[in-house]
This record gives structure tokens, sequence and C-alpha cells, in this order.
């Protein structure tokens, strides 16, 4: 069931990645996909935050995977300038997913077979002039946990609205 957060500006972005760079552990991989400007790079900024990285994490102009030192490695990759999957393979980013790093993937959606069958997916989109809503769909069962963890998280932050967990639609539901 996917997990729906509407975030009220850019910082309630970088705390949502914050939270969950403090829940990270060895090997997670969020892919961050949704339009340019919808926050995809503030939400590493935080998850940089909560791993403890100390140096700014920028946006990548044509290096694809920037790296930082934390409590955990952070794997920055941003896809959006690849020209072909192909490319994407040729990154070798099965290293930093199969790893002991924690990786986040912008542009996921640029080669989605190089990316690992098991993962967060957060999709972002506008919801007005300074909201986003980030919808995260959890691949694994690792991801399910990170996900409630994170949703324990955040229930009491400012400027942070964590939405019910949107039921799934009648025909999907288990006949009984
Ligand atoms: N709620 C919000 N969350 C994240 N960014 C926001 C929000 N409201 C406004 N913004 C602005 O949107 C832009 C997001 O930029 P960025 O994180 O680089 O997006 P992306 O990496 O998805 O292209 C920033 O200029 C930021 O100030
Ligand atoms: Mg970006």
């Amino acid at each position: 069931m996917p997990l729906t957060i509407v975030t009220e500006g850019p910082e309630a972005t970088t705390q949502v990645g914050e939270a969950l760079g403090a829940l990270a552990r060895p090997g997670d991989v969020l892919l961050l996909q949704g339009p340019l400007g919808t926050g995809k790079t503030c939400l590493t900024q935080g998850l940089a935050r909560g791993l403890g990285v100390t140096v700014p994490v920028t946006s990548p102009t044509f290096i694809l995977v920037n790296q930082y030192a934390g409590r955990l490695t952070l794997y920055h990759v941003d896809l959006y300038r690849i020209e072909a999957v192909a490319e994407a393979m040729d990154l070798g980013l099965d290293d930093y997913f199969f790893g002991e790093g924690v990786c986040a993937v912008e542009w996921p959606e640029r080669a989605p077979a190089a990316m690992p069958p098991e993962h967060l997916l957060v999709t972002l989109e506008h919801a007005g002039e300074q909201e986003r809503r980030l919808t995260l769909q959890a691949a694994g069962s690792r991801y399910h946990d990170l996900a409630r963890d994170l949703r324990g998280s955040l229930a009491t932050k400012d400027g942070i609205r964590v939405l019910a967990n949107t039921p799934p639609h009648p025909s999907q539901r288990a006949r009984s």
C-alpha cells in the first residue's frame, strides 16, 4: 500500500530525507522519480544530513554518480542526462546497489531495466507552489519496514502531512 506524504516547503522535504537517512541500512536503494523541480535533490540533501554527511550535496551537472562519506556512504545517482539504458548499464550501478552504502537515484525511469528489483520508489509531484506530494511504494520486505518506520518518525513534524495509507482499489482486494 503506498504511503503519501505532503510537504509544505523545501525544508519539510529535506526533513523527510533526513528521517530516511536516520533509518537507512547498508544496501538501501531509494528511487526518486518525478518531474524537474519536485524536490528529488532536496530529498537527497536531507538523506545526506540524516546519514551525517557534512559536505554539501549538489545537483551533478556532468557526473552521473557522486559519493559522500557519512555514517554509511551515500551514492547520489542522477540519470537525467543519460542517452540510453545501455549507458546506465555501463555505469556499473550494481556495485552501488548491492554494496554497503545507500543509493539515491534521480530519474530511475530513464533506465528502469538497470534498477534493482527491491527498492523504495518515491514518486514526487507538484501539489502547489510550495507543496509537493511524495508517494512511497515499497518493493521488498526491507522497504515495507522502512516506510512503516518513516511513517512513525514523521508523525509529529511541522510542515509534513502524512496522509492515510491509500487503500487498494476494490478490484485488487483479495476475495474472501
Ligand atoms: N515542498 C517542497 N519540497 C521541495 N522543494 C520545494 C518545495 N517547495 C518548493 N520547492 C522548491 O522546488 C525546487 C526543488 O528543486 P530540486 O530539489 O532540485 O528538484 P529536482 O531534483 O526534483 O529537480 C527548489 O527550488 C525548492 O526550493
Ligand atoms: Mg535534481
